[in-house]
Parts: C-alpha cells; sequence; structure tokens
C-alpha cells in the first residue's frame, strides 16, 4: 500500500478521492461530523500540493436509486465550512460527464459527485462504470477505510485503472488495528450491537473462535430473544435467521466462547415514547425493544470487569433518543472507568458509537476510536478487505 504522504508531484493533478462521509443524517442536519473531521488532514494535505480534488461518496443506502434525501448536499455545505474554501457538488448524471478535462472550469474548487450509492454500478462493482469514473482523474486515493470492507465499483475496481494510493486516515486506522489485533491480551470480549443487523449477524460465527465473550446488544439481540421463544413486538430483527443463531449458539458451545444477549430490556410503544422496563416474556405485540435493561447492564459490567481486552461496535440501544440510552451509557462508562486505571485495552469502531461517546466527550478515554463499523468488525475477522487489497 503506497501512501499519498509520500508523493511528489501532485501539483495540478486530478485526484479521485474516495471518503466515506456517511454521517448521521436526518432532514438535513449532521448530527455527528467525526468522519468529516477526520478526513481533513487529507483534503489539506492535496491543497497544499495543489492538486484538484474530486470527492466519492456515499452516504445510506439508496440502493441505485436517486434518493433526495440522501444528497450529498448537506456534507459538501459543511466540509466548505470547515475547508474554508468553495466545494461544489455535481449533481448531473456522472455517467454523462466525458472527460477529466471537463473540471478545468471549476480550477479553484473542491469537487464531489453526487452520492455515489445513487448509481446501481457502484454496488455491482460494475467494471465500466469504474473505468468510466477512472477517467475523471490522474491519481486514486481511498481514505475510506470504513467502506474498506465493500467490493463496489469506487473502492474496489477504480484502483485496477489508476496509480492508487491511501490516504492518511486510511493509514492511521489500518495500522492502529494491525497493532491491536497482533498484541490482542486475553481474555477478550467484543460488544455487538446496532441496527446494521444484516452485515454484522454472520459475522459473529467468524469471531466466536477468536473471543472468549460475545455480547450481543441492539437490533441484533432480538433475533436471539425470539429465538428463545419470546416474542420481540414490533421491534427490529432480520428475518428468517433462526438457523444462523442456531449455529452462533452450537458454534459458541465448541469453541468455549460465552455469547450474551439480553435478559431483560427497555420497551415503547415507538421511537419517542416513554420507556418501560420489561422481563424478556412480557413484551406485548404492539412494543418495540429499545433498550437492554439494568439486570443485563449489571452482567455486561461484570464481563468488562473479568476482560483484558475489549471491542465494542454498535451502542446497545436507539441512544438517538436519552430515554433509551442508558445501557449504552452505562457500557461506556465502565469501560472508561477501567480503562483509566489501565485494567483494560479498549476499542471502539463505528459510526453509532463514535457518535455517542462523542456525545459523552468520552472518545478521548478509549485507546482507538475507529471510525470503521463493518470494516472493523471484518478486519477483526482476520478477512482481507476488498479495498486494501486493490491498493496492494
Ligand atoms: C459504514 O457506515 O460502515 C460505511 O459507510 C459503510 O456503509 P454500508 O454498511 O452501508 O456499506
Amino acid at each position: 500500500m503506497r501512501s499519498i504522504l509520500k508523493e511528489k508531484n501532485l501539483k495540478n493533478k486530478k485526484i479521485l478521492l474516495r471518503l466515506d462521509l456517511n454521517v448521521p443524517l436526518n432532514k438535513g442536519i449532521i448530527s455527528d461530523t467525526t468522519r468529516i473531521d477526520k478526513i481533513l488532514p487529507t483534503l489539506n494535505f492535496l491543497i497544499k500540493e495543489k492538486a484538484k480534488i474530486i470527492i466519492l461518496s456515499h452516504v445510506g443506502r439508496p440502493k441505485g436509486k436517486i434518493v433526495k434525501e440522501l444528497s450529498l448536499e448537506p456534507i459538501r455545505e459543511k466540509l466548505q465550512k470547515k475547508l474554508n474554501m468553495s466545494v461544489k457538488l455535481m449533481t448531473e448524471n456522472i455517467k454523462e460527464i466525458k472527460n477529466k478535462n471537463f473540471f478545468d472550469k471549476y480550477n479553484e474548487e473542491i469537487l464531489i459527485l453526487e452520492n455515489i450509492r445513487f448509481y446501481s454500478e457502484e454496488e455491482k462493482n460494475d467494471t465500466n462504470f469504474a473505468k468510466h469514473l477512472s477517467c475523471l482523474g490522474d491519481i486514486y486515493v481511498n481514505d475510506a477505510f470504513s467502506c474498506s470492507h465493500r467490493a463496489h465499483a469506487s473502492i474496489h475496481k477504480i484502483p485496477k485503472f489508476l496509480p492508487s494510493f491511501s490516504g492518511l486516515q486510511l493509514d492511521l486506522e489500518f495500522d492502529a488495528l494491525t497493532k491491536i489485533t497482533s498484541e490482542i491480551i486475553r481474555p477478550i470480549t467484543c460488544i455487538i450491537g446496532g441496527s446494521k443487523i444484516s452485515t454484522k449477524i454472520n459475522v459473529i460465527k467468524n469471531l466466536i473462535t477468536k473471543f472468549d465473550n460475545i455480547i450481543i446488544v441492539g437490533g441484533m439481540a432480538n433475533n436471539f430473544i425470539e429465538f428463545f421463544g419470546n416474542n420481540v413486538g414490533k421491534s427490529i430483527k432480520e428475518n428468517n435467521y433462526n438457523l444462523v443463531v442456531e449455529e452462533i449458539i452450537n458454534l459458541s458451545k465448541k469453541e468455549k466462547c460465552k455469547i450474551i444477549y439480553p435478559e431483560d430490556v427497555i420497551v415503547s410503544n415507538n421511537l419517542n415514547g416513554s420507556p418501560q422496563k420489561k422481563d424478556l416474556n412480557t413484551i406485548l405485540p404492539d412494543e418495540m425493544i429499545l433498550d437492554i435493561g439494568p439486570k443485563t447492564i449489571d452482567k455486561i459490567i461484570n464481563i468488562i470487569d473479568n476482560s483484558k481486552t475489549i471491542l465494542w461496535n454498535g451502542p446497545a440501544g436507539y441512544f438517538e433518543n436519552p430515554n433509551f440510552a442508558n445501557g449504552s451509557i452505562q457500557i461506556a462508562k465502565k469501560i472508561i472507568e477501567n480503562n483509566k486505571i489501565n485494567k483494560i485495552f479498549s476499542v471502539a469502531g463505528g459510526g453509532d458509537t463514535v457518535s455517542l461517546l462523542n456525545n459523552m466527550n468520552a472518545a478521548e478515554n478509549f485507546n482507538f476510536v475507529s471510525t470503521a463499523g463493518g470494516a472493523f468488525l471484518e478486519y477483526l475477522e482476520g478477512k482481507n478487505l476488498p479495498g486494501i487489497t486493490a491498493l496492494n
């Protein structure tokens, strides 16, 4: 992997820069800007070198369709403010932009192409789409470690057509995670939560062989709660995953890895409703699980106390509403407490977890905080990440 930091002669070179600007967006408001802040050093470096920058990124999962709410416009505005220079969003159809000289008229500006996932070719890792995109630049830089587990055109295919480099944030995350995983001390506990269930539930099977405890919270836990014969009402869950859960349970017994899922929960009738403590066998059909309950919190705290390494990806509940943030906050507090007295080594990853820690002003109290969620977990699994392989 060659770092762009070591490259000379970038003056006037057109850089196709893949970033992960997938920040939490609600009605155009960005609630956490960590992913934007972290890539500013790369942008400032390229600006100093007088390169011309064309940013590629996605936000959300529009699945090949134009979804107005998932435009990069609010992110463009934020970037412009942070960089204090003009940033222009190209709203025309990317496939109709014909050659790289097109960008010459925007000499003084940084350009962002509209959400790359508005094009179905992106997730299909389409060769012609990647080739077309590569014609817009001279050099490709991947500064999106958090997307590098995706074999998508802007991550995995463009490097086949252009000299390709890693960005500063990718270097930082990759080096830190490599170091951490090679020096990891047992007992290791991995806490997995959040709402991106489908991408995480399969990962658990592969982590069982490596860790001592896997604590499952958040949306994924609902599949476990249901598997053990409880009603989960209107809670989010993955359909047809009973077999996967069964495999996870069986494998965990064989590998002597403890799987922990909630013993009690906090429910409500909707995301804005009032919280109610419930045992698992008393959840009603019109209720949804939005946080873990006090018995579960105690159990998790006890496991953290008996661990030497904690890896945390994904909050325990719908922390955006303070009524359902307690589980995540108590987990964070315990990790921080043990970290301060050097009792554990702690790593947190994923957009929502980072956002939670920022809300608590607690990110500094972890040994390492990665902006990556899925990529972080797949790296822990020991998988080759397509975006990294492509750079090599
Ligand atoms: C992330 O938020 O982890 C990355 O932006 C990747 O997003 P995805 O899970 O939608 O591919």
